[in-house]
This record gives structure tokens, sequence and C-alpha cells, in this order.
């Protein structure tokens, strides 16, 4: 047997025991209940997926301003905490662990899924190109409205008030979603961030919300049981930075003070626009020597490309999104090396069961 690190090797992840390193990546499905409060059914697609080293959940508004789609869970109210204590147990009691995605989509939304049919907010009035998905189908962005610098620590107490929440709702922990085009990306990178106040400007400026946050969310769990996801390569959302280099090298090196549990990295393969991207290249490989603690990689990969970015040591885990919404067991299947299920697209958002717990495992195929 060889004793080189692959996917299906142990992992001490802060204080917990991952038993393989295939992580179930954030994935947004928009099925949860009325009020946005998960229930028996996205338990049952939970505890399914319970074999993954780690499951993060999909990205869940830290508040009602913070919600951009269609029936996404939120950890905003006590019914909401309640319906996640049936996913954290159900994840418990088949041996699983389960970080909660926090998350405020920021421009990303539509008056129509705002409070009082608000504008949506952001770091500047800068409208986002595309479509915003509404319960009345898609629907042109909005410009949004800029948010004053009073309001700031508002939101902050958003994710600290939701990351209270997660802990009462039973979780192992939270990763904070600063990925792909969401409110504190947006805030990061210069293309939507033209704020002249101490949240815009220099690259310490655009990144001081992000920090403020952290250290909120921190506050709360502690650096061990936390988690950050960034996508320094992502277009998604209609993204672009000037100096993407410079801002996630200064972001990432801040963010070692607070020694984080992990560094989620989205791959520079993987822009988010559903394209395979090579024109960038800030992913693990570039980052490994900035951050201290744990990597995940994730973006497009298979076995493979998995085992690769380990064996190689630019991540410590992998993670996997679309093969996990197929694959219910993945870590079995790569275990016996055995044929995946095709995951099917059409039911990646929202619907009910079908295309959601129905996908089978290996033992209901080979019965
Ligand atoms: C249906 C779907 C929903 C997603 N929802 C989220 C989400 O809630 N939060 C997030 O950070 N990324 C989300 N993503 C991105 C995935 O986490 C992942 O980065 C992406 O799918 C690439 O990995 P893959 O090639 O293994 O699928 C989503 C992707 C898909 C396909």
């Amino acid at each position: 047997m060889s004793s080189e690190i692959n996917l299906l090797s142990p992992y001490k992840l802060g204080s917990y025991d991952l038993p393989n390193r295939l992580i179930m990546a954030p994935l947004t499905r928009n099925r949860a209940g009325e009020g946005n409060v998960p229930g028996a059914l996205n338990a049952t697609y939970y505890e399914q997926r319970a074999s993954a080293g780690l499951i993060i959940s999909e990205a869940t508004q830290v508040s009602p301003q913070g919600m951009g789609y269609p029936s996404t869970p939120g950890i905003h109210s006590p019914e909401q905490v309640e319906g996640w204590k049936l996913v954290t147990r159900a994840v418990h009691d088949r041996g699983g662990r389960i970080f909660l995605q926090l998350w405020h989509v920021g421009r990303i939304s539509h008056p129509s899924l705002q409070p009082n049919g608000e504008l949506p907010v952001a770091p500047s009035a800068i409208a986002p190109a595309g479509n915003a998905s509404t319960y009345e189908g898609e629907k042109p962005f909005v410009t949004p409205r800029a948010l004053e610098t009073e309001e700031i620590p508002g939101i902050v107490e958003d994710y600290r008030r939701a990351a209270e929440n997660a802990l009462a709702a039973g979780f192992d922990g939270v990763e904070i979603h600063s990925a792909n085009g969401y409110l504190l990306d947006q805030f990061l990178q210069d293309s939507t961030n033209q704020r002249t106040d101490r949240y815009g400007g220099s690259i310490e400026n655009r990144a001081r919300f992000l920090l403020e946050v952290t250290e909120a969310v921190v506050g709360v769990w502690g650096g061990d049981r936390v988690g950050i996801r960034l996508s320094p390569n992502g277009v998604f959302n209609d993204m672009s930075d000037s100096n993407p280099e410079a801002l996630f090298t200064y972001v990432i090196n801040e963010l070692n003070r607070f020694n984080l549990v992990y560094l989620h990295l989205i791959e520079p393969r993987w822009d988010g626009s559903g394209n395979m991207n090579g024109s960038r290249d800030l992913g693990s490989q570039y980052f490994r020597s900035i951050f201290k603690n744990t990597i995940i990689s994730a973006g497009g990969h298979d076995r493979q490309s998995g085992d690769e970015v380990l064996a190689k040591g630019y991540a410590d885990l992998v993670a996997y999104g679309r093969l996990f919404i197929s694959n219910p067991d993945l870590p079995k299947r790569f275990a016996a090396n055995a044929e995946l299920n095709l995951y099917d697209r059409s039911t990646f958002y929202g619907g009910s069961e079908h295309g959601y717990t129905d996908y089978p495992s290996l033992e209901l195929q080979t019965a």
C-alpha cells in the first residue's frame, strides 16, 4: 500500500477527525420551506451525504436583507434555528460533521426578495450585468443602494447573531462566504467598491468589512471552528478587480491573524461562470505559502485532480460540488472505484425530492 496522501486518507481539521479528505462543497438547492426554514427533506439530503469528511451547508442568509434567490434557507429566525437542528442531528447521527455557510448576497438580489420591496444593498450603487432569480422568474438586476457608513456595524452584527444561531442549531463550525461576487466579495473588489469612506479605496479599506465580520464570527466560535471561502479568480456575478494578486495576498495575510481553521479556495480553472478559465493563476498553489492553516481546493475536480492537488501538497482537502449532488456516497464510490451517477442540471435549483434525495447510493444500485 502506498503511504502517499490521497482523498481517502484521514485528516485532523482543528479538533475534528475527518475520515477522508472529500469535502461536500456548499450548494444552493432552493428547497427550504415557508419562512426560509429547513425541514425534513433537507435533513434527508444532508444525512445521505454524511460520509463526506466535512459537509459545508448551502449558503444561508444572515438576515432577510441578505437573501437573493427563492427558497434559500436563513439563520436569523428561531424557526430557522429549529429547522437546522433537524439537519445537524441527522448528520451527527450518521457520524458526520457539518459547517454552516454564512451568506449575504448584497447586490445579487431583487426588490421582490427584499423586506418591504426595498432596493438590495451594496458597497456602491453599481448594478451587476444579468438577471436576478425571483419567485416570478428571471428579472434584470436593479441598481442597488450604497450602504451608509453608519449601517455597516449593523451588518457585522447580523453576522455575529447568525454565528450564534448556528451554534445554537448544533453546527460544528461556520464558513464565511466571501466568494462568488456576494456582499463581502463586493466590498473587496474595486469594480464593485468605489466608496470613499474607510470601507473603500485602498486595499486595506476594502478588506476592512470582511475583517470586521471575521472578528465578530471568530468571537462567537473561536478561530478553530471558522473557515472562509474566497474566489480570487471568479468572474461570476460580474466581478473583477484591477489587481487581484495584491488584494487577495493582503486579505489572506490579514486573515492569518484569526487562526482560522481553513481557507477554502475556488481554483483558477473554475471561474464560476461555468467556463474553465486559464487566464489567471491565483489558486491553492499560489496561496499555499501565505496561509498558515488548512487549505481546501474546490472547482471542477474529478478524482484524479483531487488526488493530485493533495499529493503535490497544494491543498489538504478537496471539495466536490456537482459530484456530491449526484453521488451521496462519493467517498465510498471513490474507494470502490465505482461508476459515478451523472448529475441533472435541470434539478439543481428548486423542486422537491427529484434530483435532490433520489440519487441512488451504490448499495441501492448493486442490491
Ligand atoms: C447547484 C450549485 C449551487 C451552488 N451553491 C453554492 C453556494 O451556496 N455557495 C458557494 O460558495 N458556492 C456554491 N456553488 C459553487 C460550488 O460550491 C463549487 O465551487 C462549484 O460547483 C465547483 O465545484 P464542482 O466542479 O465540484 O461542482 C454552487 C454550485 C452549484 C453547481
